[in-house]
């Protein structure tokens, strides 16, 4: 009798979006007091997107969740539902994801918001893996998106220069044909102790938006970044460390990093600690900067468009954020070695 293979699932198709207009650092240098070298040496951020007025969180996402149903050939009918990570919905409720259900036409089809803030993509992917793993869900929409813009004091300095807007999908399905390929573990984690190290403090009923005034100050990230840094390099490395080992491989067998775009020296000292070359990151922080939930799948659709990475590729995504929380994972990439996923 041929065993049965436990159910996966498997990226079918990945798209991204940025707004289109460009903001550089020396348009940043206008407003507060800062120049592209500091920023470039201390963040490897040269540019980042930012929304036009009147585009929100669920715009972009809907944008890039047409670039990956067109990518994985599925129609928004195909889908069984839709979760979308974000730290800055269009509203506080509704969720951002049954705003994007509703512009895919698609009444009917489950949809919620995952708030992980920057880890938020792999929280999201953990819920539709095991969504897809327990026999439930088929196909699944996974968007990570943000509006960071919206949420951003411009007289700081210190946090003005690292964030920008954008937004990435996956379709993720069964991987009935497709040997190893598929979603491998993802482990998650967080600890609420440090919930101050990065966060925005009003607009929840802590401190809520009152009726009529417009939102000052207190809607604005505050973070604690020098403080974050450290905390982020320590946790992405053991949480590396943590799916190699579950996983039972090493780092060398790993083809491509894809991490949350926080900051180029985070990443640089992770790849040192694991001794996994930068060449093996894709890393496109340069160009967007920090997009939180969007990085991960803004990079991986990057890499898979220029074919740097290829059908039977093992991905590690990681990534750390407010709450604090954090997560990585391993995932194959779909097609098999030598073949081609289409593009
Ligand atoms: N331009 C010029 N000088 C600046 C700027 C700026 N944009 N920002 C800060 N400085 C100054 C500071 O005022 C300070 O001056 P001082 O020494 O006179 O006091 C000096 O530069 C050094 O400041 P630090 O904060 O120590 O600078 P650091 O090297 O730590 O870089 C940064 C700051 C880039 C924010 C870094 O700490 C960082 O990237 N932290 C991690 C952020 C992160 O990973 N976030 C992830 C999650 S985000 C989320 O979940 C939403």
């Amino acid at each position: 009798m041929i065993p049965l293979r436990p159910i996966r699932s498997l990226i079918l198709g990945v798209g991204a979006c940025a707004p289109d207009t460009v903001v550089t650092n020396d348009n940043l240098a206008e407003k507060v007091e800062t120049s592209d070298l500091w920023i470039r040496e201390r963040t490897g951020i040269r540019e980042r997107r930012m929304a036009s007025p009147g585009e929100s969180t669920a715009d972009l996402a809907l944008k890039s969740a047409r670039f990956a149903l067109q990518d994985a050939n599925i129609e928004p009918s195909g889908l069984d539902g839709i979760i979308v990570a974000t730290a800055t919905p269009d509203m506080t409720f509704p969720s951002t994801a049954c705003l994007v259900q509703a512009g895919l036409g698609i009444p009917g089809t489950f949809a919620f918001d995952v708030n992980a803030v920057c880890s938020g993509f792999m929280y999201a992917l953990k819920v539709a893996d095991s969504m897809v793993r327990s026999g439930q869900c088929e196909t699944l929409l996974v968007i990570g998106a943000e509006v960071m813009s919206r949420f951003i004091d411009w007289t700081d300095r210190s946090t003005c220069i690292l964030f920008g807007d954008g937004a990435g999908a996956v379709v993720l399905g069964r991987s009935d044909h497709e040997g190893e390929a598929g979603v491998g573990t993802i482990k998650l984690h967080a600890d609420g102790r440090f919930w101050d190290l990065i966060h925005v403090p009003g607009g929840g009923s802590r401190q809520p938006v009152i009726a009529g005034k417009p939102a000052g100050n207190e809607c604005t990230i505050r973070m604690k970044g020098a403080e974050t840094f450290k905390m982020a390099v320590r946790t992405l490395e053991e949480s590396v460390r943590e799916v190699l080992k579950e996983e039972g491989i090493g780092v060398s067998e790993v083809d491509w990093v894809v991490p949350h775009q926080a900051n180029i020296r985070i990443l640089e000292a992770l790849s040192d600690r694991l001794e996994i070359p930068l060449e093996r990151f894709v890393v496109n922080i340069d160009r967007y900067g920090n997009t939180s939930a969007a990085s991960i799948p803004m990079a991986l659709d990057e890499a898979v468009r220029d074919k740097r990475i290829r059908p039977g590729h093992r991905l590690l995504l990681t990534a750390f954020g407010s709450g604090v929380t954090w997560g990585s994972g391993i995932v194959t990439w779909k097609g098999h070695p030598g073949g081609s996923v289409g593009r």
